[in-house]
C-alpha cells in the first residue's frame, strides 16, 4: 500500500526536521537554547508521530534517529581511508623546545610556520564520514588502520550533526568524551544499582560507544569536539586554522585552540592549562601542539607511528594510590564537620599530599572508604586533593569502617545533621573550632583585611586567652602582643596599627566579615544598600529581607537566625564599642573594592574590557594601565600579555576570571 503522501505532510516533516536541527545546534553546539525544552519536545513528538504514520518518509538522519537504533550482535570493521597515527609525547618544556628545534632542523631557514595549540581531550578518537552533508559513518580508531563501525551509537551524541549545514562530502575527526557531570551522575546511578563504577570518564565513554544496544548508549550523554578535516576534495585548505573554521561553519562544535607564533608562548599556554584544566567540564590530559601550515606538515611527514608536525604535551600525572591512615574531622566557621582522610604521604605533581577531603558522610558511604584502605587519590592545580576510589581488591579484612561522630570533636556538644544537606554541624557558637575559623574569616583579605593577623597568630592569641572572639582583637594592647613569644616591638606595633585601621572598613565588609551563612560580599552589599545601618539590619524581619531582589528565603532565614542569637548580639555590641563601622556612608554603599587598584591583561570571557572596568569602578576600585607597586590585583584573561610576568615579579595577587567573578559576586 503506497498511498500518496499529502504535500503538506511532506512539507511539515521537512520543516520540523530543519527547525529541530537548528535548535539542536543552538542548544548543544552554541550552548545557547532558543526555545523551551517543552517546545522542543513537542516538535520532536509531532515529527515522531508523522514518521510513524508515514513510514515512507523515514530518514536515517532525521532528528528522531538519535534515541537509538537496532541492537547489533557485533560491530562491523571499517578500513580507514587514511591511517590514524598517534602522537609523540612531550613531558616538559625542554621536550617542547626540542620539538621546535627538530622542526627548525628539518626545515630550511626560509620556511615560515606557526603553531596551533589545542586541548588534548581525554576521550576516544572518532572518524565521521558525510556524503552530501549526511552522516554515513561513525567509526572508532581501532588499531589505526581498522576501526569499528559505531554509527548507531555516534548518532546518539547530540553534538554530532546528522546533517551538515552544507551538502559536502567530507571526512572529519574529533574526540568523543563524557563530560565530568554526566560521568559523576552515571557512576552514582551505577552504584545505586550495585554496578561497578567506571574508573574515569574515558572508560565510561569507551564503554558507551561500544554498546551493542544503541538505546543504552543514548542514555549515556557523550559529547563530541571536532579537531580535523581529513578529506574534502572541493576545499583548498592551506592552514589548520582554516580547517577548524570550516568545521565550525559546517555545524560542529570545535575543540579549543589558539594560534601561536613561537615556542615560548606554546610552553606558556601548555603550563597555563595545567592549572586551568579543572575549569573545563570535561577532562583533558594534555595539550596538542600542531604546525599550522598544511604545506609545512607535508614537508615534515610522519614516522611509522606519528606525524612529525605535532606533539602531545602530557600533563603530569595527577592520580596516585596511597593508604588511608586515619579519618579525622575538621570544622569550618559555619560549624560544618568535614571528614578528611589522613594519608601515607605521596608526591603528586611536585607536591606532597598527606590529606584528602572526603566531603561528607554520604560520600564516605558512597565510596565505602575505610581506615586502612588503599585508595586512588587525585589532585589538580590548587584543587583540594580528593579520594577517587577505593582499591577494593587490596583489602585484607583489617580495614576499619569510620563512624561519624555524634559529638563535636572540638567542644563535645551534640552535632546535628541538616535534613536538607549531607552535612553535620556543630551549632555551639562558643565551640573553639568554630570561633577560630570565624576569626580567621573576619581578618581575611576580602573581609576586614587585617594584614599580619593570620591563623598562627590567632592560635597563639586564643591559647593565651588574649582573645575570645573577633571583637577582642580591637582591645589588644602592645604588652599583650610582646608577651607572645617571637613578637618584636615593631611588629607588635604594626599589627596593632593594622587592627586599628580596619575599624573604618565600609559596612559591607563588616557585614561580610561577620560570617553569616550564605552572605557573601555581594549579598552583604545588597543588604547594606537597603538597610544602611547594622541596627536597621538587625531589626529586619524575614519578609522585609525577602522583599529584596536576590535575597531568597534561605538567605533571609540565615540573616534573621544570626541576629536572634544573643552571643552574636554581644559580639556586635563589642565591635560597636571598639569603634568599628556600624553605618554605611552614602557614598560608600558600593565600595567593596574601595581603593583597590586593578590591572587587566588578556581577553576575558564574560566581560569586555569596558564592562570589566565599569564593574570595578562601580564597586569603588580603579583600573590602571600598568603594574606598579600600588597594584592590588591583576586579572588574567586568555592570552595574557607581559603584565602577567610583571605582576608575578612584584608578587601582585593574580586573579583568574573565575576568581575575579568570585571577588565581585561570590556568596558564601
Ligand atoms: S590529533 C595524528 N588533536 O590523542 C594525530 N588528537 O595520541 C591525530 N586527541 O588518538 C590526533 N585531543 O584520540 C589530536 N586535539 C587533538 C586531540 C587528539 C585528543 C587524542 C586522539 C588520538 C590521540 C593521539
Amino acid at each position: 500500500m503506497t498511498a500518496e503522501i499529502p504535500e503538506e505532510i511532506k512539507k511539515r516533516v521537512e520543516e520540523l526536521r530543519a527547525e529541530l536541527r537548528q535548535h539542536e545546534y543552538h542548544y548543544y553546539v552554541e550552548d545557547n537554547p532558543q526555545i523551551a525544552d517543552a517546545e522542543y519536545d513537542e516538535m520532536m513528538e509531532e515529527l515522531r508521530k508523522l514518521e510513524e504514520d508515514y513510514p515512507q518518509l523515514k530518514d536515517p538522519n532525521s532528528p528522531t534517529a538519535r534515541v537509538g537504533g537496532e541492537v547489533l550482535d557485533k560491530f562491523a570493521k571499517v578500513q580507514h581511508t587514511q591511517e590514524m597515527l598517534s602522537l609523540g609525547n612531550a613531558f616538559s618544556p625542554a621536550d617542547l623546545r626540542n620539538f621546535a628545534a627538530r622542526l627548525q632542523r628539518m626545515l630550511s631557514e626560509e620556511v615560515d610556520f606557526d603553531y596551533i595549540v589545542e586541548h588534548k581531550i581525554d576521550g576516544l578518537a572518532i572518524i565521521l564520514k558525510y556524503e552530501a552533508g549526511e552522516l554515513t559513518l561513525g567509526a572508532t580508531r581501532g588499531d589505526g588502520q581498522t576501526g569499528e563501525d559505531v554509527t548507531a551509537n555516534v548518532k546518539t551524541i547530540p553534538t554530532v550533526p546528522l546533517k551538515l549545514k552544507k551538502p559536502v562530502d567530507i571526512e572529519i575527526r574529533g574526540e568523543a568524551f563524557m563530560p565530568r557531570q554526566s560521568f559523576q551522575k552515571l557512576n552514582e546511578e551505577r552504584l545505586k544499582k550495585g554496578e561497578e563504577p567506571f574508573a574515569n570518564p574515558r572508560n565510561a565513554a569507551a564503554g558507551s560507544l561500544r554498546q551493542l544496544d544503541p538505546t543504552v548508549a543514548a542514555k549515556r550523554p557523550l559529547s563530541f569536539l571536532a579537531y580535523d578535516i581529513i578529506n574534502e576534495e572541493s576545499l583548498t585548505l592551506r592552514e589548520h586554522a582554516e580547517s577548524l573554521e570550516k568545521l565550525a561553519e559546517l555545524g560542529f562544535k570545535v575543540n579549543w585552540h589558539r594560534p601561536v607564533d613561537n615556542i615560548d608562548r606554546v610552553i606558556e599556554l601548555c603550563e597555563e592549562w595545567v592549572d586551568r584544566q579543572q575549569q573545563l567540564n570535561y577532562e583533558i590530559d594534555g595539550m596538542v601542539v600542531k604546525v599550522n601550515q598544511l604545506a609545512v606538515r607535508e614537508k615534515l611527514g610522519a614516522t611509522s607511528k606519528s606525524p612529525r608536525w605535532a606533539i602531545a604535551y602530557k600533563f603530569p600525572a595527577q592520580q596516585k594510590t596511597t593508604e588511608v591512615k586515619d579519618i579525622k574531622i575538621s570544622l569550618g566557621r559555619t560549624g560544618a564537620l568535614t571528614p578528611t582522610a589522613e594519608l601515607a604521604p605521596v608526591e603528586i605533581d611536585g607536591s606532597t599530599v598527606s590529606r584528602a577531603t572526603l566531603h561528607n558522610e554520604d560520600e564516605i558511604r558512597r565510596k565505602d572508604v575505610r581506615i586502612g584502605d588503599k585508595v586512588l587519590i587525585q589532585k589538580a592545580g590548587d584543587i583540594i586533593p580528593e579520594v577517587v576510589k577505593v582499591i577494593k581488591e587490596a583489602r585484607t579484612g583489617q580495614e576499619k569502617q569510620f563512624e561519624f561522630p555524634e559529638n563535636c570533636p572540638a567542644c563535645g556538644e551534640k552535632v546535628f545533621r541538616d535534613p536538607e544537606e549531607a552535612v553535620y554541624r556543630c551549632i555551639n557558637s562558643a565551640c573553639p573550632a568554630v570561633v577560630r575559623e570565624s576569626i580567621i574569616h573576619f581578618v581575611s583579605r576580602d573581609a576586614m583585611n587585617i594584614a599580619g593577623v593570620g591563623p598562627a597568630l590567632i592560635d597563639r592569641l586564643l591559647e593565651q586567652n588574649l582573645i575570645e572572639d573577633q571583637a577582642d582583637l580591637y582591645f589588644l594592647e602592645k604588652e599583650d602582643l610582646i608577651e607572645l613569644e617571637r613578637m618584636a616591638e615593631k611588629s607588635a606595633a604594626n599589627v596593632l596599627e593594622a587592627i586599628a585601621e580596619s575599624k573604618s572598613r565600609p559596612l559591607t565588609r563588616v557585614v561580610f566579615a561577620l560570617g553569616i551563612r550564605h552572605v557573601g560580599l555581594r549579598t552583604a552589599q545588597i543588604i547594606v544598600d537597603k538597610f544602611g545601618t547594622l541596627s536597621q539590619l538587625k531589626e529586619a524581619n524575614q519578609a522585609e529581607l525577602e522583599e529584596i531582589e536576590e535575597v531568597g528565603p534561605v538567605i533571609a532565614q540565615s540573616i534573621t537566625n544570626y541576629f536572634s542569637s544573643s552571643e552574636n548580639l554581644n559580639l556586635l555590641e563589642k565591635l560597636k564599642r571598639a569603634g568599628v563601622t556600624m553605618e554605611s556612608e552614602k557614598s560608600e554603599e558600593q565600595n567593596i573594592l574601595a581603593d583597590k587598584k586593578f590591572v587587566l591583561t588578556g581577553r576575558l570571557e564574560n566581560y569586555t574590557r569596558q564592562e570589566a572596568k565599569a564593574e570595578i569602578a562601580k564597586l569603588g576600585g580603579r583600573v590602571t594601565g600598568s603594574v606598579s607597586g600600588e597594584t592590588d590585583y591583576l586579572v588574567q584573561g586568555e592570552n595574557p600579555g607581559s603584565k602577567l610576568q610583571q605582576a608575578q615579579e612584584r608578587e601582585v595577587q593574580i586573579l583568574t576570571e573565575e576568581d575575579f567573578i568570585k571577588l565581585i559576586t561570590e556568596e558564601d
